[in-house]
């Protein structure tokens, strides 16, 4: 990243907390509209019809799809039951299409923020509608003040539940030991190289350094046959990944986010490497969209350019 690109980046994400900036956004009707067109690159719509309507189109084509009902850090009990019984929908609906599918969420979006009573009954509860139907699920990993919380949630499922899964950021410092502790539970390993702004010293930045962790990590899972989803759009790793042989495994996905290098995946689709694109849908978008504009912030240009065309 250039060093405006990254200054960019560093104050889109200082206010993607921004409370207030969303809600004006969000309560805007000459904004908001506006502002949904440059969204839907990155986001399905609002709605789970959306959503579903987005997985469909995805699925004919040969993609495995996870699913996302966007929201994190969700401060009310009513909330959080709200959002565990939209999953819980999408749940069903997806296991009555028979679709390839992974529900992926965050924990603080379905009762983490209150209580461990409430995110566990709230987990159990999906875990055991998607077993019934076939559906896998994926735990997301969020700011690394919550790491402890959310893998420790995760085992505790885990122990019952094999088709719930984690999401690993490798930026942070203390992922080598997580690794070692995921490789011992069953579910699904998700590599991400980290989206939050982390305190210098604990987390590894974007790098040569963390393209080689990323590589070392993906090596680990590998060599110990663990199911794993190699979340990345980084052309360089997967090639490299890909010369080695890393990618043909029956355990092993690559998985990208919607509206980013659908091109590269494409044709990994191609070469019959397994491929599963990131769906999301809700009102609860900004937060995404600041994300994705932050770690690559010539996305800045598609917004705009999406918005006026
Ligand atoms: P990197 O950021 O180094 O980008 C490499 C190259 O990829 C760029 O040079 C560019 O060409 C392309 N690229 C990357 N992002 C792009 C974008 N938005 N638009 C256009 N091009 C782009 N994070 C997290 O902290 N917790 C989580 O639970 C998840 N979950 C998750 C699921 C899935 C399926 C994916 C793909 C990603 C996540 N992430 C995440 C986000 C992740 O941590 C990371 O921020 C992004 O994937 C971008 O990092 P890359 O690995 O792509 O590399």
């Amino acid at each position: 990243m250039l060093k405006e690109e990254n200054r960019f980046s560093k104050a889109l994400k200082s206010i993607a907390r921004d409370q207030e900036l969303k809600a004006y956004l969000q309560n805007s009707n000459e904004l908001f509209p506006i502002f949904m067109k440059g969204v839907n690159r990155f986001v399905a719509g609002e709605t789970r019809t959306e959503g579903l309507e987005r997985v469909r189109n995805l699925d004919s084509k040969g993609y495995k799809v996870s699913l996302e009902f966007i929201g994190e850090n969700t401060t009310s009990e009513e909330e959080c039951i709200l959002a565990k019984n939209e999953f819980k929908e999408l749940i069903k609906e997806l296991g009555k299409n028979q679709m390839d599918a992974t529900v992926s969420f965050d924990l603080s979006h379905i009762g983490m923020m209150i209580s461990d009573t409430l995110v566990f009954t709230n987990l159990e509860e999906l875990a055991k509608e998607a077993q019934k139907h076939n559906i896998q699920l994926m735990i997301s990993m969020e700011e690394s003040q919550k790491t402890d919380k959310i893998l420790s949630l995760y085992k505790r499922i885990s122990k019952t539940f094999a088709n719930v899964g984690i999401t690993l950021q490798v930026h942070l410092k203390r992922s080598s030991i997580d690794l070692q502790d995921l490789l011992e539970t069953p579910g699904r390993i998700r590599l991400v190289k980290g989206a939050y702004q982390e305190s210098e010293g604990i987390y590894i930045p974007r790098s040569e350094e963390l393209n080689k962790r990323y590589i070392e990590f993906v090596s680990m899972c590998i060599d110990s046959n663990h199911p794993l989803s190699i979340a990345t759009h980084d052309e360089n790793i997967l090639m490299g990944l890909k010369a080695k042989g890393f990618l043909n495994s029956p355990n092993v996905e690559v998985e990208m986010l919607d509206g980013v290098r659908g091109d590269l995946l494409k044709s990994l689709k191609e070469d019959n490497i397994q491929t599963k694109v990131y769906v999301t849908y809700g009102s609860e978008w900004y937060l995404y969209l600041v994300h994705r504009i932050a770690e690559y912030p010539p996305n800045i240009y598609t917004f705009i350019s999406d918005i006026i065309e």
